[in-house]
């Protein structure tokens, strides 16, 4: 069928699979040697397909890039990606962060591939999942786990929770943070210009996308990130109607921007005082940054937790979890949650192999001490040619703000965020970046990610081509 549909094509089979050798320093150069200019032209060919088949050929308006730009990948392996021209990079994206151990880690294929035989989905619990939810347990230190599929249905179901518990509709979130794809949460996402937000004193909840039922945004209030007057201020006068506060402890859709100190704990003490569901979405920090994600790492227990992306190593697998008395508010009959794959063999087992691969061996040790200098080495590059910057974040996870000439604002939240990114001189770094093999997201906002198959070689090329980046875009 492929063959009959483009005679000419190569098979996806015979699409150049480079030995991991050197990183060549031009999207042209990048094709295999010896290789002829028709191995270019496989992505245009491709996406034309995937643009007659899917809306913008893609299955997430995240993954547009541009008819001409948008990519099209073959394979994984590792820290590396290929696109169906042959050409390779390496990935710092990582699917938005899930893949903590690599691409097609063994042994969580190899688990994924045993357990298939026997079955997927059954409507009853299994022993996969079982084990999973166990080493869920023990990592963070939650008392209870319920399986879905993805982080957006694990902060649907938590929000729902929260209100089930409180008897309250309300909810905060915070401008520039992202919560997933479902109504209630996209509201000043970082895709809502910050021009639209109105004032610091009474922020304007902005919904991210058309057909959102305008009725919701009476549901959600916007605060700014680190704005502890501002916070305390909305729950003194509006407490007693808010079921939640939902944070991303780390803004892992803002340049992974740090929490003020104190700032988590802010809110777990306001949540204490007022009877308010403290709700970590740590679907970009669990996993991640620490084993017990940042519960962990910032020493500050919320009531309900979300997990997903680097819970299965890319495998569709999340979770909301949390402490006893927050998770039994969920009752058959009487406070729903569920789904058809929620629990899925698939799913549990590549939670329980990638979670084991972190219990045995140094998967969090390994990746710190590589992210931890090539922060260092990116910092330094960028201090040599003069460029004025923030390191926000931690090694797993870090954002790079390229500053403008005159900004010296404190970075503290999207507002300040917004005003201080140059973005036209960090679109430059990126290209040079990217025609160099080198593939953190275009949008300063999504964090690098990094993996525990990066090696120590993979540091030392990527702050290669940071630097020969920089020289030619300032
Ligand atoms: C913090 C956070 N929460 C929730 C989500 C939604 O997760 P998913 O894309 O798996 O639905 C994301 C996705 O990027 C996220 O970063």
């Amino acid at each position: 069928m492929f063959k009959e549909e483009y005679p000419n094509e190569l098979p996806m089979e015979s699409l150049a699979k480079p030995a991991m050798g050197s990183l060549a320093t031009s999207p042209v150069a990048m094709a295999p040697a010896g290789e002829s200019p028709l191995a270019i032209r496989q992505r245009d060919r491709w996406f034309a397909r995937a643009r007659a088949a899917m809306p913008w050929g893609v299955s997430s308006n995240f993954r547009y890039w541009g008819d001409d730009e948008t990519m099209i990948i073959a394979r994984g392996k590792g820290a590396y990606i290929w696109d169906v021209d042959g050409k390779r990079y390496l990935d710092y994206r990582l699917g938005f962060g899930p893949v903590i151990l690599g691409h097609a880690y063994e042994a969580v294929n190899r688990a994924v591939r045993e357990a298939l035989d026997d079955g997927n989905t059954f409507a009853f619990t299994n022993v996969y999942e079982i084990r999973a939810a166990e080493r869920i347990r023990r990592l963070t230190g939650v008392d209870k786990v319920r399986f879905t599929n993805s982080g957006s249905e694990s902060t649907m179901h938590a929000l729902r929770i929260a209100r089930a518990y409180t008897n309250r509709e309300r909810f905060i979130k915070f401008e520039g943070a992202y919560h997933g794809s479902h109504d209630h949460v996209m509201w000043s996402t970082s895709d809502s210009p910050v021009e639209t937000l109105g004032s610091r004193r009474s922020p304007i909840p902005v919904a991210a996308t058309s057909g959102i039922p305008a009725d919701l945004r009476k549901l959600v209030i916007t605060l700014p990130f680190n704005d502890f007057d501002m916070l305390a201020r909305t729950v003194r006068d509006r407490g007693h109607e808010i079921a939640a506060i939902l944070v991303e402890p780390i803004m892992g859709n803002l340049g992974a921007l740090m929490p003020a100190p104190g700032w988590l704990e802010f809110i777990r003490q306001l949540c204490d005082e007022h009877g308010i569901v403290m709700i970590m979405d740590e679907v970009k920090t669990g996993f991640r940054i620490a084993p017990g994600g940042a519960q962990q790492f910032f020493g500050v227990r919320a009531d309900l937790v979300t997990y997903a992306k680097a819970i299965g190593n890319g495998f569709p697998v999340g979770a909301i979890a949390g402490k006893e008395e927050f998770m039994m508010t969920i009752e058959p009959g009487a406070v729903s949650h569920g789904g058809t794959y929620c629990g899925n063999v698939l799913a549990a087992v590549a939670c329980d192999a990638t979670l084991r691969v972190m219990e045995e061996e140094p998967v969090f040790e390994t990746i710190n001490a590589r992210g931890t200098r090539l922060m260092a080495g990116i910092h330094q590059i960028l201090d040599r040619y003069g460029v004025p910057h923030r390191l926000s974040g931690t090694p797993a996870m870090f954002g790079i703000f390229i500053g403008k000439k005159d900004s010296a604002a404190p970075l503290l939240d999207y507002r300040s965020a917004s005003r201080y990114v140059d973005d036209a001189l960090w679109a430059a770094i990126w290209q040079g970046l990217y025609a160099r093999g080198i593939l953190p997201d275009p949008d300063y906002e999504e964090p690098w990610f990094l993996c525990y198959a990066l090696s120590e070689a993979d540091v030392d090329q990527t702050l290669e081509a940071f630097e020969d980046a920089v020289k030619a875009a300032i």
